[in-house]
């Protein structure tokens, strides 16, 4: 193997310029060159891609965002835009292919794979919900941001004292997985956390609150999933239930910027080296993942059609901690 390809596609994520550089390392370590694809399987079909030396790489460990840039693209979906995109991969003498992304990349990697060109998937999006790897990159540097933005509120929370209990209902990223926000609820010492997979009653949230309230607590802090429901209709079941005028803050993008926090940085660089060798053993339609500290792979189908589950213990310390 001479010469592989990586990518990255989807929602783009904080670390996977530290997998990129740490592909092109590895790559190096086996003699490969290695073909930096432009704004995804868009840029593939359109063959916008050069190759990427160790010593361009060398300093982007820190940067957030992608170097490579990302894209969606309808066509790339079609048989026509696989047949593009696998023409330009023969083309640019691309042997294998390394895709960082989520479930629907993953997708993508495997319908260019029938083509005959071998396929590799690292999990990358902040939000962890890729099955087959206890970390997804990302995640981690948005769970982080996430604690950190909560720490801000507590700070104005327990200073300003109103005539009634103040309410600040943070919403957080994760459509389906409420991984950023169960554990930035239980790290940043949130009061009451809704997921998308954990059914809830805002009843119950609330006399849950009015509690901590009549206890003498005077402001709570509500941590909600994107995927569990529109922070602006909770305002209204809130003011309404409590009798007050609950804040909103939607954190939105800003969780999927800055600096990776060292254990993307880590998880990246060990998932890159797993996905190089993979490649080079000759293996194909595989994704890498981290479980317990260690870089392993499975098929890359796990990555497709499971989902990675909030553990029970963790829901279990959330319930705990709340009370
Ligand atoms: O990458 C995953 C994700 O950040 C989700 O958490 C979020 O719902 C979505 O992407 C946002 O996508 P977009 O950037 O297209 O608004």
């Amino acid at each position: 193997m001479k010469r592989i390809g990586v990518l990255t596609s989807g929602g783009d994520a904080p670390g996977m310029n530290a997998c990129i550089r740490a592909i092109v390392k590895a790559a190096a370590a086996y003699g490969i060159e290695v073909m930096g694809i432009y704004e995804g399987y868009k840029g593939l079909m359109e063959g916008k891609m050069n190759v990427l030396t160790c010593n361009y790489v060398d300093d982007i460990i820190e940067l957030s965002g992608t170097i490579l840039k990302s894209a969606r693209s309808k066509l790339f979906r079609t048989e026509e835009g696989l047949k593009l995109a696998k023409e330009q991969a023969d083309k640019n003498g691309i042997e294998g292919l390394i895709v960082i992304g989520g479930d629907g990349s993953f997708r993508g990697a495997c319908d260019i794979s029938r083509y005959g060109l071998p396929v590799i998937g690292i999990p990358g999006t902040i939000d962890n919900d890729i099955a087959g790897t206890d970390y997804s990159i990302g995640a981690d540097t948005a769970v982080n941001i996430v604690t950190e933005t909560l720490s801000r509120i507590h700070d104005t929370a327990r200073s300003l004292i109103m005539d009634s209990p103040r309410v600040f209902l943070v919403e957080v990223m994760g459509r389906a997985c409420g991984y950023i926000a169960m554990t930035a609820s239980i790290v940043g010492g949130a009061d009451y956390c809704l997921v998308p997979e954990i059914p809830y009653d805002i009843d119950e949230m609330c006399s849950h609150l009015k509690k901590k309230f009549d206890n003498g607590k005077m402001y709570s802090v509500v941590v909600v999933a994107e995927g569990a429901t529109n922070v602006n209709d909770l305002k209204k079941q809130v003011d309404a239930a409590l009798n007050i005028d609950a804040r909103t803050c939607v954190l939105g993008h800003l969780q999927r910027g800055g600096s990776p926090t060292a254990f993307d940085r880590m998880i990246a660089s060990q998932m890159a080296l797993k996905a190089v060798e993979l490649l080079v053993e000759g293996k194909t339609n595989q994704m890498v993942g981290v479980v317990a500290g260690k870089a392993v792979s499975c098929d890359i189908s796990v990555g497709i059609n499971d989902k990675n589950k909030i553990s029970a213990e963790m829901v279990r310390l959330n319930n705990i901690l709340i009370g």
